[in-house]
C-alpha cells in the first residue's frame, strides 16, 4: 500500500485527509513513479471542491503534478524506462508516495534540475508558456499579467522577458521587490487599476494575460487596444465577452521537455517560495487556496 493525501467527500478542506492505496500496474500509456515531489495548484481545491466534476472514484488523491523515478512502465510507452527520473501530469493524484503519470505529457528531468523545480513546471509554467506564445508579442512591446506574483505570473514574467517583452504585472504592494526580481514593473490591483498600468506603461500595453478575471480583467482590458492578444486563464467567459480568449494548453511532452531546458540553463527559475514535506500538505494547499501564495509551492517527499 501506499500513502496519499485527497478527499473522501467533494467539497472544502474538512473532506480531506491521509489515506492507504494500492501501487498500481500503470494502465497503457501511463508511467509508475515513486514521487519525489509534486506541485501545489489553485486547480487542486477548484477540483476537491467538485467544480470540475465529481464522477472520479473517491477517496481521491490531490494533485495533478509529480516529479519522481519511474518504477513500472504501462503498455505502450516508448521512451521511458524503469530508474528514469521524470516529470509531468499525475492521473491520480500528486500529493502520494507513488503517482501514475501519463507518458504523453511526461518528460525526462535533466540532472541539473531538481525534483522540486521539475515538479512545479507541468501547470503553471507549462500554462505560461503556452499563453505566451499565444500572445505572440514581438521584442519590444509590453505584456500586461494581472497576478504576476503567483506559479504562472511569476514564469510568465520570465519567458516573456526572455524574449525581449517588456512586462508590468499586476501584485499587492509587498510584493513590489519579487515583482521586479522577475524583470517585471508592479502595479497595484484593485479600483483605479487601469489609470496605474497606463501610468506605468505610458506606450501603452499590446498583451494581457489574465490570472485573476472578474472586475480586475474588465478595468484592465480598457487599457489593451487590440482585444485578440488579451488570454485567460481565470476567467475565460469574460475574456470572451472582452474580445479575448482562454489560453489554449498544447499538453505536451515537448514543451515539458523545453521548459526543463529553460532551467536547466538558467533562464527559468519556477520561483519556489516553500517547500513542505506531504505530512503538511493541508497546510501548502490552504496557503494556495487563500489566493494569495508567492510563486510556487511544492511538496517534497523526505
Ligand atoms: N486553464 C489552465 O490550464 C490553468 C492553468 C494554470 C492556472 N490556471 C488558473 O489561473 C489562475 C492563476 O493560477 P496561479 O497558479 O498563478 O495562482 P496562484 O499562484 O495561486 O496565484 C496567487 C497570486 O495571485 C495574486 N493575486 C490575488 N488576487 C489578485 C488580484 N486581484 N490581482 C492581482 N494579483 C492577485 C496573489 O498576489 P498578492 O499576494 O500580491 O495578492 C498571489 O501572488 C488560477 O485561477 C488557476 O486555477 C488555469
Amino acid at each position: 500500500m501506499s500513502k496519499a493525501f485527497g478527499y473522501r467527500a467533494y467539497g472544502g478542506p474538512e473532506n480531506q485527509e491521509f489515506f492507504d492505496r494500492p501501487v498500481p500496474d500503470p494502465r497503457p500509456g501511463r508511467l509508475l513513479i515513486a514521487v519525489r515531489a509534486a506541485g501545489v495548484n489553485p486547480v487542486d481545491w477548484k477540483i476537491r471542491n467538485g467544480w470540475l466534476g465529481t464522477d472520479a472514484p473517491l477517496p481521491r488523491a490531490l494533485g495533478v503534478e509529480a516529479a519522481g523515478v519511474v518504477e513500472r512502465v504501462g503498455a505502450g510507452v516508448e521512451g521511458f524506462a524503469v530508474g528514469d527520473e521524470v516529470f509531468g501530469v499525475t492521473l491520480d493524484g500528486g500529493y502520494a508516495r507513488h503517482a501514475q503519470l501519463d507518458a504523453a505529457e511526461a518528460a525526462h528531468k535533466p540532472p541539473g534540475v531538481s525534483f522540486a523545480a521539475a515538479a512545479a513546471l507541468p501547470v503553471a509554467a507549462a500554462t505560461a508558456y503556452d499563453a505566451v506564445e499565444q500572445i505572440a508579442l514581438e521584442p519590444g512591446r509590453t505584456l500586461l499579467v494581472l497576478g504576476v506574483g503567483g506559479g504562472v505570473g511569476s514564469a510568465a514574467a520570465q519567458i516573456a522577458r526572455a524574449r525581449g517583452v517588456h512586462v508590468v504585472g499586476t501584485a499587492a504592494d509587498r510584493n513590489r521587490g519579487y515583482v521586479e526580481e522577475l524583470g517585471a514593473t508592479q502595479v497595484r490591483y484593485g479600483e483605479g487599476v487601469a489609470d496605474r498600468i497606463r501610468a506605468a506603461a505610458p506606450e501603452g500595453v499590446d498583451g494581457l494575460l489574465d490570472l485573476i478575471g472578474g472586475a480586475d480583467l474588465r478595468e484592465a482590458a480598457a487599457v489593451l487596444a487590440d482585444r485578440t492578444r488579451l488570454v485567460s486563464t481565470a476567467d475565460p467567459d469574460t475574456a470572451a465577452a472582452l474580445g479575448g480568449s482562454a489560453v489554449r494548453r498544447t499538453h505536451g511532452g515537448a514543451t515539458l521537455g523545453e521548459l526543463a531546458r529553460l532551467v536547466a540553463s538558467g533562464d527559468l527559475d519556477p520561483r519556489i517560495t516553500a517547500t513542505y514535506p506531504l505530512d503538511r500538505a493541508a497546510e501548502a494547499l490552504a496557503e494556495v487556496e487563500s489566493g494569495h501564495a508567492r510563486g510556487k509551492l511544492v511538496l517534497v517527499m523526505e
